[in-house]
């Protein structure tokens, strides 16, 4: 990594890092050393992993560092557009690819380059220095690892030619020693049977996940006729068994043979037989991560292994690798997708430009978006004339108040301090009840998340009583790894079938109100474990703004929202606010070449 110059201005040392243009757009800023914000476009625009251009991230990125743009040292672009384009162009060339296919290779061969659209947009014209897909993912993980030495696996669908990196992290130093290339992708071969088991491509996999424990692994050698392993890390997919490369559809006629069923059509009636699976498929994979974490280790035999990329979200998987594999230590960036890899570039850019890592060498939390100030919230709910509670300068009445609520049963709205960056809600905007009722999931997926029964909710504990409940002796502080059930309080509503559960450790530093309302709620109840989910409506990015966290309080028949240092009851939302609440529709996916997510958006 040699491009170190020396740049010097009033403000210190500043490296943007954007991802844009294909899916899950972001934008970080890193101040000093310092990430001082990261923030999906998502969340501004409203439309689920937002492909376009970051501009609002980017403006809050500014306004939270107090920078402005000519002060940027550097843009740093997580892919490298020509690298894709050479894949793209590969892909049109196939000789029985699509028609729409060559349609898309043609548009990609005439529109502006990354580096354009960032200057034409913002004006920019500084340096722009541009990362590899892979590279962005392993950096994003292992420079906020907390680790000086790591080996790192990263694994997507795909980036430009790659879907599985090994690499090496030294200190400043981070060089991958080994790629596996398209159309061979661990991604894919899950996106494939995601898609054949009715679900979205590129979203739906964790609704598999969630199925997987349902099942039998009766299809697990089906499932691994599909990939051959090989030497070095690498494998092969059986081509045979995926259409991806030819048509809009991920599996051949040879797949639907081989499991000896026609594919589930979207949003018919899940069998047991999906279950088994959903299972094998889960099993296989985490089987054959756990072979390429070996590999890695051979290579690299460090204590610490860092994983990025879409499946890294994984947590079952993550938590097998934890538990079974040959690391001590393991570190999986929280914004595992591709909007972490707005952080990754910008972290690469720093150590060519500097010479040195960015000096913030952990993730001591993930709360790098946007906030609302007290006085900002009073005012939205003075004038909308909405009844509420001002515990302003309070804290522990607010708490003891959310938590008695919580214990009689009350599903809440809890929107504070900065917002998450990843997918994940960690306590800041979260949906959160009490675990220990039976009925509390059923209240929860049909009332407020309208979502698939079968999908489990995550607790978010206490850190130090975590072990008390959970078979967990490390902290998980951003819900990516699954583990046992060990408590012997009865915890139906986050108690997966397979007596698991993916849960978020807390501890007073990352988050102090969190916390308190914790320790409260055991206070209250003997029980320091909540239910957690994401504040948001199925379909729907997680809210942002108190505005955002009100209408979907009000829509979704929440009892309560605690916003900041206010309360809000439904009881209290006048009746004129719910007219058409009943019939309001849930949002469609807004790409049109999506045609319900039959295949992976390579292009
Ligand atoms: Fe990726």
């Amino acid at each position: 990594m040699n491009d170190t110059r020396v740049l010097e201005n009033k403000t210190g040392k500043i490296v943007i890092g954007m991802s844009f243009g294909y899916h899950d757009s972001a934008c970080c800023v890193i101040k000093n050393g310092e990430v001082l914000a990261a923030v999906q476009e998502e969340r501004f625009s409203r439309v689920k992993n937002d492909k376009s251009f970051p501009k609002e991230s980017l403006r809050y990125c500014l306004e939270y560092a107090n920078v402005s743009l000519d002060e940027v040292d550097c843009i740093a672009y997580y892919e490298d557009a020509q690298k894709k384009l050479a894949r793209q162009i590969w892909m049109g060339t196939i000789d029985d690819a699509d028609p729409f296919r060559k349609k898309e290779v043609y548009r990609h061969l005439c529109e502006q380059k990354p580096d354009e659209v960032i200057r034409d947009i913002t004006g920019y014209s500084g340096h722009i220095a541009i990362s590899e897909h892979h590279l962005s993912h392993a950096a994003s993980t292992y420079y906020f690892s907390g680790f000086d030495d790591a080996a790192v696996l990263t694994v997507d669908g795909v980036g430009e030619w790659a879907t599985t990196s090994y690499s090496h992290g030294k200190g400043a130093s981070l060089e991958i020693f080994e790629e596996v290339n398209f159309p061979d992708s661990i991604g894919l071969l899950y996106s494939t049977i995601t898609s054949f088991l009715g679900f979205k491509v590129n979203s739906g996999e964790y609704k598999v996940m969630g199925l997987a424990p349902y099942g039998e692994p009766i299809y697990k050698e089906q499932i691994l006729t599909l990939i051959e392993m090989r030497e070095k890390g690498q494998y092969r997919l059986n081509m045979k068994y995926f259409d991806f490369l030819n048509t809009n559809r991920m599996y051949s006629d040879e797949l639907i043979s081989l499991m000896g069923l026609e594919p589930r059509k979207p949003e018919s009636k899940l069998d047991q037989v999906h279950m088994d699976i959903a299972k094998s498929l889960q099993v296989a994979l985490e089987e054959i991560l756990l072979e390429k974490v070996h590999y890695l280790y051979e290579q690299v035999p460090s204590d610490n292994l860092c994983m990025a990329g879409g499946v890294a979200l994984n947590c079952v998987a993550n938590g097998r690798i934890q538990r079974e594999g040959p690391f001590k230590n393991l570190f999986v960036q929280p914004a595992s997708g591709d909007a972490g890899t707005a952080l990754g570039a910008a972290a690469v850019a720093w150590v060519r430009l500097f010479g040195e890592r960015p000096s913030q060498k952990d993730t001591p939390h993930a709360y790098l978006g946007i906030d609302a100030s007290s006085d900002e919230i009073f005012k939205l709910l003075s004038n909308s004339g909405v009844k509420f509670s001002d515990y302003r300068g309070n804290e522990e009445e607010l708490v003891k108040f959310t938590a008695a609520r919580i214990s009689e049963g009350a599903v809440i709205g809890w929107f504070q301090g900065r917002m998450e960056f990843g997918p994940r809600a960690l306590g800041a905007r979260s949906i959160l009840a009490d675990p220990r009722l039976a009925n509390m999931r059923d209240k929860i997926n049909s009332l407020v998340k309208m979502r698939e029964a079968f999908r489990p909710f995550a607790p978010a504990v206490m850190a130090e009583k975590a072990n008390e409940h959970f078979a967990l002796d490390y902290p998980s502080p951003f819900m990516l790894q699954t583990c046992d059930v060990e408590s012997l309080i009865d915890l139906p509503a986050i108690t997966h079938v397979d007596n698991s559960a993916r849960v978020q450790t807390v501890t007073a530093e990352s988050n102090k109100r969190f916390h308190s309302l914790l320790r409260e709620f055991d206070a209250l109840t003997d029980c320091p474990i909540i239910l957690n989910t994401s504040f948001n409506v199925r379909g729907e990015p997680v809210v942002r703004t108190p505005l955002d966290a009100l209408t979907c309080f009000v829509r979704a028949s929440i009892d309560y929202l605690i916003l900041g240092d206010f309360i809000i009851s439904q009881a209290d939302i006048p009746e004129m606010w719910k007219v058409g609440v009943s019939n309001t529709p849930i949002k469609k996916d807004k790409d049109p070449r999506s045609i319900g997510h039959a295949v992976y958006t390579f292009l």
